[in-house]
């Protein structure tokens, strides 16, 4: 333990990344930039290793973040005693391998949605995290949004009355190009159900994040684009690959889905990774019997609110989130300085970090995910039967 400038006790924490994609790299970040923001967290992270199967990859990142070793091979990660908390930001069908081992070996785990391919890898990690009593986290961002936080607040207050109904949209044009590459995600083996697993599974823990347990639902799906060309080389994101040979879109572009909740309200939920024209258009309308509250994460630190007693022609206002608001405080001195994508992850980081220090869980957590999946196992299941399914936990 040593002592920080600010004079508090502060303990080294070893943290590990596994896979340094995208989201490899956002994790890193904010590792470093959580005690900037947070400059009373008891636990600094420290960068011991970082994992990742393409050649130069990790010692790159090694090189720009200071990792203090690299490997080819997570399990060097689980064997590693330096290493107490783990990011696992690979692709989705090596979640569970990866995410049941580190918790056999003791390692806290902050891991990216959806947590594996179904409703069973899900469970398996958490089981293995409970089993094992270490902390978890999971990727789902959009809930650290101030303004989702605030949203969640006025309509657990019963600002807007009862509520009634919701809609929620998660609308990208990132596999919009036809010669986006054929990477994992789509592929059933290791990318699992597409667009369920990349967006829906945000929305799905949205929804129940703002409204409660999804009791039951009906989805219809399709693959818009059926065809993609196979990669030549290493991939990262959300690379084209021009010319190359084709072969076939196994899982999901678009969902569609109607949601009833254990509250009584109902929902629609529609995702679609090749909508042209659509940029990161995620958001929600939730709407109660005396108001009603929007939120796009395009103008993510603003909330458009209707509340009062007029019910007909009732004003909506926008609201610009503040110290106020979740963990604005943090991050801005006053409202409508914008807080950007990166700095979710950084909140993350931070109730990770805290989870573990004060040993309780803070934030969404591998119990989260398990929920997540549930949905997006009841949506495969309808799909398939065209029928109302239950979402089912146990
Ligand atoms: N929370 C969010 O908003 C968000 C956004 C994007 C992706 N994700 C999730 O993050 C995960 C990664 O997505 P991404 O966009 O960063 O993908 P990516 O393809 O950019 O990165 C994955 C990395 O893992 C590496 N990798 C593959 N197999 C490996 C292995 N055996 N050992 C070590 N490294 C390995 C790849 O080489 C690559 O560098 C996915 O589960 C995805 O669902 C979450």
């Amino acid at each position: 333990m040593d002592r920080s400038k600010e004079g508090l006790m502060v303990d080294a924490l070893g943290v590990a990344v596994v896979g340094f994609g995208w989201m490899g790299r956002v994790h890193t970040q904010a590792y470093a930039r959580v005690a900037h923001h947070y400059p009373k967290l008891p636990l600094r992270p420290k960068l011991v290793t970082v994992a990742e199967e393409v050649p130069g990859r990790a010692e790159e990142a090694a090189a720009q973040f200071g990792f203090a070793s690299t490997t080819r091979d997570w399990r060097e990660v689980a064997a590693d005693p330096r290493v107490r908390a783990v990011s696992i930001t690979a692709p989705n069908f090596l979640h569970r391998e990866i995410g049941v081992a580190m918790a056999e070996a003791g390692k806290h785990i902050w891991i990216e949605k959806p947590v594996g391919l179904t409703l069973a890898d899900a469970r398996a990690v958490a089981d293995a995290a409970a089993e094992a009593d270490v902390r978890s986290a999971v990727g789902f961002n959009y809930r650290n949004a101030p303004a989702v936080e605030t949203a969640r607040e006025l309509i657990a207050s019963g600002q807007l009355g009862a509520v009634t109904h919701v809609r929620i949209r998660l609308f990208s044009d990132y596999a919009a190009h036809p010669e986006g590459a054929l990477t994992w995600r789509y592929e059933r083996e290791r990318g699992g159900s597409g667009v369920l697993g990349d967006l829906a599974s945000h929305g799905a823990d949205l929804a129940r994040y703002l409204l409660g347990d999804i009791a039951s639902l009906t989805a219809d799906t399709a693959i818009f684009l059926p065809e993609r060309a196979r990669p030549t080389g290493a991939t990262a994101g959300h690379s084209l690959a021009s010319g190359g040979e084709l072969g076939p879109v196994e899982n999901e572009d678009y969902v569609n889905c109607l949601l009833r909740f254990a509250s009584g309200a109902r929902g629609v939920l529609e995702a679609c990774r090749v909508s042209v024209g659509e940029q990161n258009n995620y958001g929600f309308e939730v709407h109660g019997t005396k108001g009603a509250v929007f939120w796009d994460f395009r103008r993510m630190n603003e909330l458009r609110v209707s509340r009062g007693t007029t019910y007909q022609d009732q004003p909506v206002s926008t609201v610009y989130v503040g110290p106020g608001d979740g963990e604005f405080g943090a991050f801005q001195p006053g409202a409508a300085n914008a807080m950007g994508y990166d700095d979710l992850k950084v909140v993350e980081a931070y109730r990770f970090l805290r989870s573990i220090a004060e040993d309780k869980p803070y934030g969404a957590t591998l119990a989260d995910a398990v929920h997540s999946a549930a949905v997006l196992e009841a949506m495969v299941r309808s799909a398939e039967s065209g029928a109302w399914t239950d979402v089912t936990v146990a």
